[in-house]
């Protein structure tokens, strides 16, 4: 829905008096450093043009009501009791926020919320983390004139996620969501923050994201196991290096390491967290010299590993990825996301996009009997109030 139309969905359910003001939280994509945020490794993800629009009015009063353009559900809750309940569903994120907030010491008041996503739910574009956002800038804007930093608003999503959702997700998708900047992809540091924007140059080529409208299932449980395995990987390697995360750690000191770690599964999860860390350095290295090959190539083994050690890809992501990679100006595609179905993204060439489109369209339904969806988009902002 645009931005005009969640206005006026939001007079029709709350009334038109008072000052109604309107915010955009971006959908990310990473395009390299999948599941390494968590092990203090670098990733390189950016904010789409499309995301979440949330129309908000303060009341008077302590109650919060919300609602949202794309599901039934109205959820009308009390500052005083902001617990997490099942049945409100995609109002926890919002009620996280506001409760990680309040007890953080800011300032927070009743409003009246109705937000309408663009982002296709559970399509791995960080629905979750841009609503997130979304209600920490209006509380931001709204009951703190705008004083609280944004890296803080961006470390409160994640805290809302790992504390009151439960998903023990890294910094990635909130940061990216938070701090983005038109045309700009950002390469992050995880174990410091730091970050720089960096100039995401495709030149001939474009980002196309294809959604396998395979809904990621059993997501959350899978994703606190691999973070599990990837602990007990660091406890092992800890008795013969010092390090505080598997990043730390280059391709030459790993593998002479590897083999103090017993289980399989647990050697390949650290493997593919050392390995994906260099391919990150190297993909920036190609893209500033205009290597979109070889960038392309790294987006490939990055699906790869992935696929064969980090196992988080599926059936339906490896079709996708298949598919694009068979087809002509096709250059890298992989996963993105924390995977188990969701998007993947393929580099492609420019005038090859359409026909790109219709094959891949056709054999993915072929293999899995599902239709794929594409969406081109442009390196967005970051959650903003919309004036
Ligand atoms: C999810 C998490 C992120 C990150 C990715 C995988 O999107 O929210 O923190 O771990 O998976 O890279």
């Amino acid at each position: 829905m645009e931005a005009l139309q969640v206005m006026e969905e939001f007079k029709k359910l709350y009334g038109e008096e008072g000052n109604i003001r309107l915010f955009h939280s971006p959908g990310r994509v990473n395009l390299i450093g999948e599941h390494i945020d968590y092990n203090g490794g670098y990733v390189f993800p950016c904010a789409l043009e499309f995301g979440t629009y949330g129309a908000v009015r303060v009341r008077k009063d302590d109650k919060i009501n919300l609602a949202s353009t794309n599901f039934d559900l109205k959820i009308n809750v009390d500052l005083k009791d902001l617990s997490f309940k099942e049945e409100h569903d995609w109002g926890n994120y919002a009620k996280g926020i506001i409760k990680i907030m309040k007890e953080g010491g800011f300032k927070v008041g009743g409003m009246d919320i109705l937000v309408s996503g663009n982002i296709p739910n559970a399509s791995g574009l960080s629905s979750s983390a841009s609503l997130e956002l979304l209600i920490a800038v209006m509380v931001n804007n709204l009951f703190n004139e705008e004083r609280i930093d944004r890296v803080e608003l961006v470390k409160i999503g994640q805290k809302t996620e790992n504390q009151y959702v439960g998903v023990n997700c890294g910094i990635m998708d909130q940061f990216a969501i938070g701090m983005g900047k038109k045309d700009k992809a950002i390469l992050l540091d995880c174990a410091t923050l730091n970050y720089e924007y960096a100039d995401a140059d495709l030149k001939d080529y474009a980002l196309v994201i294809m959604n396998t409208n395979k809904r990621r299932a059993l997501n959350e449980s899978k994703y606190n196991e691999r973070r599990a395995e990837c602990d007990e990987a660091l406890d092992i390697l800890k008795n013969y290096k010092n390090i505080n995360a598997l990043c730390e750690l280059t391709v030459e000191e790993f593998e002479p390491l590897k083999n103090n770690i017993k289980k399989e599964n647990v050697r390949n999860r650290a493997e593919h967290a050392v390995y994906e860390n260099e391919r990150v350095k190297e993909a920036i290295k190609v893209l500033n010299e205009g290597d979109l090959i070889t960038f392309g190539k790294l987006l490939t083994a990055s699906h790869n590993s992935l696929k064969d050690l980090y196992e988080v890809t599926g059936e339906a992501l490896d079709a996708i990825v298949e598919e694009a990679l068979k087809v002509k100006g096709c250059i890298g595609a992989r996963m993105t996301g924390a995977g188990f179905g969701g998007c993947a993204i393929a580099v492609v060439e420019k005038e090859s996009i359409d026909n790109f489109k219709e094959i891949i369209g056709e054999n993915y339904f072929k293999r899995t009997g599902l239709h794929a969806d594409f969406y081109l988009s442009n390196i967005g902002e970051g959650t903003c109030e919309v004036k």
